[in-house]
């Protein structure tokens, strides 16, 4: 263990003077008299990464989270030297690297700020027993520092003065602090001066982030075995650093279907059939919109993965059917544990073929999970991966499940200590054989990899759609994800908004919660509370453990089947909203929501703020978070906004009380907005619609806003059958003008716009469109500042 070790520096060895610099194009290699070598490569004028060996030779170069589809180039690199320094200058920074100890300080090109500067650097210490080194790394904290990332850690937004351990574990009813839980994203921005800068250290073993916990002025993080291998990423704007990291780690290779951003049900477990049946009706029947419903572990038999119950589902193919046939999609459950069975195929196929992973003396990993005991396939290799994605022909292409949820990837197991397979299990790693110390961080991500590749097979022409519970930097690639196993209590409803706020900016934008609480049972009023954020998380499912009672939105009475109707509801209007926001993250990398402090940095009121986010590019929103409230005080960021329920405009940069009894919450939208809205349906594809709402905002100036759409699912928007419309806003005192941009080949059902006009200053009496002065009658101009138009207009005038 290495706990203190920076306090005490027993055992750490530190990098002595340069002794020969080498450059190759854009790789800068400098050696040091003992041995060290660090390899600078410039990937982008932003982007750096570092990577030190101590034993004159680099290991194997392979990571699990860089994509190879990552932008690489830079306008600007020059390398010079002077007596203590060599100093590397691309366009965006500047880094000095110390002659006399590999230590580097980073600075912004245009102003010469000191953007990150090592305190000790790179220092590590000898691991006798496992070989190789525990690789560590400080930085000096600077005046005035915050810290932000690092994935699904249940803290408060900003993590400054907190050490944490990136170790995806089995957490069932973790609670705040809790750490660490399902996922390992090795990532933080650093945000001082109003400039931020990210650090992803890309190193899968048990790693620690400390950030001024140990030492007031110090950041430091290590990791207890591999490579010191990191990126450093400048912004200056924190948006720019999230970005980039999601650029370097991976966009989701694919728009999710829009059914997927629907809402979701699940229970552990709906069973048998005539359950599953009549939850489905009830949704139908007191038309609260449902896509998508979910069958836990006990659809199958004995719970082994690709079988199922003959007693509780006899004919698998003629449910999923009739599901569908009334709108919903079948999700089913896999497991990583295959129950030891001679008798069970997939067991058989594994064995005979050498599939599953093994101890380090030649027996087979052996643990229990919810089958008993079980053996589990090695996803980190190619082979057994191409296998497992063919184990989904029959579930997908024949029965027609739409998507598969990985659970227990952590790897879980059952009643054993660290809840986990054991250090010694051998692994492939893409072939790099090595430890389970190694590989356990990514284990969950390659089932997932492996589970998305046979769904993308087999649904096609359909995109395909994965959760995952565990996760490692790159997963958003493949996978949605849920945030495991929380408790029906209000600070979870805290934990949840934190935890998918900093999922996203974390380059995992795909995220949301068990909506009310898995575990224990909340009462109506937190249910209803817990929809009314979940229906601004990008996955918006409610989820539950059987054992403490209902969970559907009518579990609660009346009142609160009304309020959850009605959130529910705004989703499903503010799905073209939504979708446009996933297309700016999977297109950019833009994270869906925003933390204030993502939104605007330079507002240093924003960089503790933890309730208030921003959704997509233009609502704010915040969840009322305890019991009996009527509102609550927030921080509304600087600009202008309108109150969503009443069109009250306020200004920002300020705290406020804002109205919001149990039937609804502070929601907001930023002035000059354009939103646009579909008809509630009961499921996405339930209606042809047939007109477009635009919820346009007045503003004094100018604002864009964007509507991107597509056929909804398939790949025909790949090959530019999608429409983009750009709609350029612009305010004046007697006059609002829009101007709208179209792209793409995709022809939308609708040949309307019905414009609501918000906080329009003048009482209208002309309309031009195009040139042409429309008549009222044409436009059917209404009376309640609504007007209808053809979508194809170019520039639109609305005057007083
Ligand atoms: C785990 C999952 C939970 C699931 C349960 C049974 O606890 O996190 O979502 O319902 O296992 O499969």
């Amino acid at each position: 263990m290495i706990l203190n070790t920076e306090l005490e520096y027993k055992g750490n060895l530190f990098p002595s003077k340069i002794i020969s610099y080498e450059k190759n194009l854009n790789v800068l290699s400098f050696t040091t008299e003992n041995g060290v070598i660090l390899e600078v490569t410039v990937r982008r004028d932003s982007i750096l990464r570092f990577r030190f060996t101590t034993t004159g030779i680099f290991e194997n170069d392979f990571s699990y989270a860089i994509t190879k589809y990552a932008s690489r180039g830079y306008n600007h690199l020059e390398v010079n030297e002077n007596e203590e320094n060599y100093i590397i200058t691309t366009s965006k920074l500047i880094c000095h690297i110390s002659k006399l100890d590999l230590r580097t300080s980073i600075f912004d090109a245009i102003d010469n700020t000191l953007i990150c500067e090592d305190e000790l650097g790179f220092h590590w210490e000898e691991s006798y027993e496992h070989g190789g080194n525990i690789v560590k790394m400080s930085k000096i904290s600077q005046p005035g520092e915050s810290y932000y990332g690092l994935g699904d850690k249940p803290v408060d937004n900003n993590l400054k003065g907190k050490r944490f351990e990136n170790w995806v574990t089995d957490s069932y009813a973790y609670g705040r602090d809790t750490d660490p839980i399902y996922k390992a994203i090795p990532f933080y921005t650093g945000l001082h001066d109003k400039k931020s800068y990210g650090i992803f250290f890309d190193n899968t073993f048990r790693s620690f982030f400390d950030f001024c916990q140990e030492r007031r002025n110090i950041t430091s993080f290590w990791a207890q075995g591999g490579e010191m291998n990191y990126y450093f990423i400048y912004g200056p704007e924190m948006s720019d650093v999230v970005v980039n990291y999601t650029d370097l780690t991976g966009k989701p290779h694919e728009l999710p279907a829009l059914w997927t951003l629907g809402y979701h049900q699940c229970k552990w477990s709906y069973y048998p059939e005539s359950n599953v049946k009549e939850i489905t009706a009830k949704f139908r029947e007191l038309q609260i919109p449902c896509d998508a419903i979910y069958l836990d572990i006990d659809y199958m038999e004995g719970f082994r993965c690709f079988t199922w119950s003959k007693d509780h589902f006899p004919d698998p193919k003629r449910m999923v059917k009739e599901l569908a046939d009334d709108g919903f999609k079948t999700i089913v459950i896999i497991d990583p544990g295959i129950k030891i069975d001679m008798d069970y195929s997939v067991f058989q196929e594994g064995l005979e073929k050498d599939y599953f992973c093994k101890r380090a003396d030649g027996p087979y990993m052996k643990g229990k999970v919810w089958p008993g005991e079980c053996y589990f396939p090695d996803f980190t290799k190619p082979e057994v991966r191409e296998w497992w994605s063919n184990l989904f022909k029959e579930l997908v292409e024949d029965i027609g499940v739409k998507g598969v949820w990985n659970d227990m990837n952590e790897p879980a197991v059952m009643d054993v200590p660290g809840k986990t397979f054991p250090n010694d299990v051998r692994h492939d790693y893409e072939g790099n054989p090595c430890s389970h110390r190694k590989a356990h961080n990514v284990y969950g991500m390659q089932m997932a990899r492996a589970t998305y590749q046979g769904l993308k097979k087999f649904s096609y022409p359909k995109r395909p759609f994965v959760i995952t519970r565990a996760a490692y930097s790159g997963t958003q690639r493949y996978t949605s994800s849920w945030t495991g196993d929380n408790v029906a209590t209000w600070d979870h409803l805290n934990i949840a908004n934190l935890q998918a706020q900093r999922m996203c900016m974390s380059g995992f934008s795909f995220i949301g919660s068990d909506i009310g609480g898995f575990a224990e049972q909340p009462n109506g009023e937190l249910y209803a509370r817990w929809i009314q954020l979940g229906i601004f998380h990008p996955f918006c499912r409610t989820h539950s453990s059987g054992d403490h009672g209902d969970q559907e939105p009518w579990a609660f009475g009346d009142t609160i089947t009304n309020v959850v109707r009605k959130f529910i509801e705004l989703r499903y209007q503010l799905l073209p909203y939504l979708y446009t926001a996933f297309w700016r993250y999977a297109e950019e990398g833009i994270p869906i929501l925003k933390s204030l402090v993502l939104y605007d940095q330079e507002d240093s009121q924003t960089h503790y703020r933890n309730d208030e986010f921003i959704f997509g590019e233009k609502i704010l929103a915040c969840p009322i978070t305890g019991p009996n409230q009527k509102g609550r005080r927030m921080y509304i960021p600087r600009g202008r906004w309108y109150n969503f329920w009443t069109d009250e405009v306020i200004s920002g940069g300020q705290e406020l009380w804002v109205d919001a009894d149990l039937d609804s919450m502070p929601i907001f939208v930023k002035e000059g907005a354009i939103v646009p809205k579909y008809p509630i349906q009961q499921y996405v594809g339930e209606k042809v619609i047939d007109e477009l709402l635009l919820d346009v905002y007045y503003k004094l100036g100018k604002e864009n806003s964007l509507v991107y759409e597509d056929a909804t699912d398939g790949y025909d928007y790949i090959k530019g059958r999608y429409s983009l419309r750009d709609f350029k806003l612009l305010g004046k005192k007697n006059e609002l003008i829009i101007q709208q941009h179209k792209s793409g080949k995709f022809i939308t059902t609708y040949k309307t716009f019905k414009l609501s006009l918000h906080g329009l200053p003048f009482k209208i009496s002309k309309v031009q469109v195009d040139n042409e002065e429309i008549l009222f009658k044409d436009i059917k101009l209404n009376g309640d500042n609504t007007l209808v138009l053809n979508k194809e207009f170019t520039e639109l005038h609305i005057m007083a």
